[in-house]
C-alpha cells in the first residue's frame, strides 16, 4: 500500500488491493498480517501502474456503481457517471402517476439508465437502444446480473428501424455530446472510453437533432423527452425541443448547480 500510495490516491490503492487479493474491505483491516501471493502482488502492481497511467478504476475492476447497483463495465461502454443519476431521478418523478409506462433509453451503453428505471418501475416496459453491439452485450450481462425481465435491447442508430406500437411515454438519453476537438476528449480517464460514446465528431448536437426529429413519430401525446447534455448546451437543446413542437420545455441543474438536463413534453393533443 505504501508503494501504491506513491502512484495513485489512497482509495484507488485500497480498491485495487481488494480486487487483486479478491478480499472484502473488512479483511484488509482485520487481517493486515496476511501476505499476498506472488500472483496477487504482480496483479496489484500491474493494476496500480495502469491506474497511474489514467485508466479508469471501473475498467480495471470491471464494475461501477450506478443508482444503487453494481454494473459490469468494459472499455466498450462509458463508465456511468453520478450526474446521470439525477436524470433517472427526474424521469422517475415525471413517471409518477403513469401506469405501466413504455420507456426508451437511447444510447444505453452499459444499460445504466434503462436498468435503473426498469428496477425502480417493475410495471414499465423499457427498451434500451444502442448502435454498438459490444455495448449491448455489456447491457445484457447487466440485465442478467440484476435479474430484470422488463427490458429489451435494440441495436439501432437512434430511432432507425424500430418502433413501439402505441408510442412511448418517455424517451430518455445521455448521448455523446462532446464536440470534436474538445480537450476533454483527451482528458484523464476519458481518453480510455469509446469515442462513439463521447462525441458525435461534429458540434456535439447531432444526437439531439436526431432525437428531436423522432419525437413526433415515437412519443405518445403527453410523453416526455429528457436528456443530459454539456453544461453549455442547454439553450441549443431547448431550441431544438421547441422547434420539434415540444411544450413545457424545461431545464434542470445537476447537484453541482450546472444546467445539465433539458426536457420537453409532446402536446396532449398530439402536437406537431
Ligand atoms: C454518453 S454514452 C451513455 C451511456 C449510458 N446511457 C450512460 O448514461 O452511462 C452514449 C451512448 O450512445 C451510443 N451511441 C452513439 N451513437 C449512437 C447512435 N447513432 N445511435 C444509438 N446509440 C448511439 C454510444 O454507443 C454510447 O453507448
Amino acid at each position: 500500500m505504501q508503494w501504491a500510495r506513491q502512484q495513485v490516491d489512497r482509495l484507488d490503492a485500497r480498491l485495487l488491493l481488494e480486487f487483486a487479493a479478491q478480499c472484502r474491505p473488512e479483511a484488509l483491516i482485520a487481517y493486515p498480517e496476511v501476505l499476498l501471493t506472488v500472483a496477487q502482488w504482480e496483479a496489484f502492481q500491474t493494476l496500480v501502474v495502469r491506474r497511474a497511467a489514467g485508466e479508469p478504476l471501473a475498467y480495471l475492476v470491471g464494475e461501477a456503481g450506478f443508482y444503487g447497483h453494481q454494473l459490469a463495465v468494459s472499455p466498450d461502454v462509458l463508465v456511468p457517471r453520478p450526474e446521470t443519476e439525477d436524470l433517472v431521478d427526474w424521469a422517475l418523478m415525471i413517471l409518477q402517476g403513469c401506469r405501466a409506462p413504455v420507456i426508451a433509453d437511447l444510447g444505453t451503453g452499459s444499460g445504466a439508465i434503462a436498468l435503473a428505471l426498469a428496477h425502480a418501475r417493475p410495471d414499465a416496459r423499457v427498451i434500451g437502444v444502442d448502435v454498438s453491439d459490444a455495448a449491448l452485450e455489456v447491457a445484457e450481462s447487466n440485465r442478467q446480473r440484476l435479474g430484470l425481465q422488463n427490458i429489451e435491447w435494440r441495436c439501432a442508430s437512434w430511432f432507425a428501424g424500430w418502433d413501439v406500437a402505441g408510442g412511448l411515454d418517455l424517451i430518455i438519453s445521455n448521448p455523446p455530446y462532446i464536440p470534436a476537438g474538445d480537450p476533454h476528449l483527451s482528458g484523464d480517464g476519458v481518453r480510455f472510453e469509446p469515442m462513439l460514446a463521447l462525441t458525435d465528431g461534429a458540434d456535439g448536437l447531432d444526437a439531439y437533432r436526431a432525437l428531436a426529429a423522432g419525437v413526433a413519430s415515437h412519443l405518445k401525446p403527453g410523453g416526455w423527452l429528457l436528456v443530459e447534455h454539456g453544461h453549455d448546451q442547454s439553450q441549443a437543446v431547448a431550441a431544438l425541443w421547441a422547434a420539434a413542437g415540444l411544450t413545457d420545455v424545461v431545464g434542470r441543474q445537476d447537484l453541482s448547480g450546472n444546467p445539465r438536463m433539458t426536457g420537453g413534453r409532446r402536446d396532449e393533443v398530439g402536437g406537431k
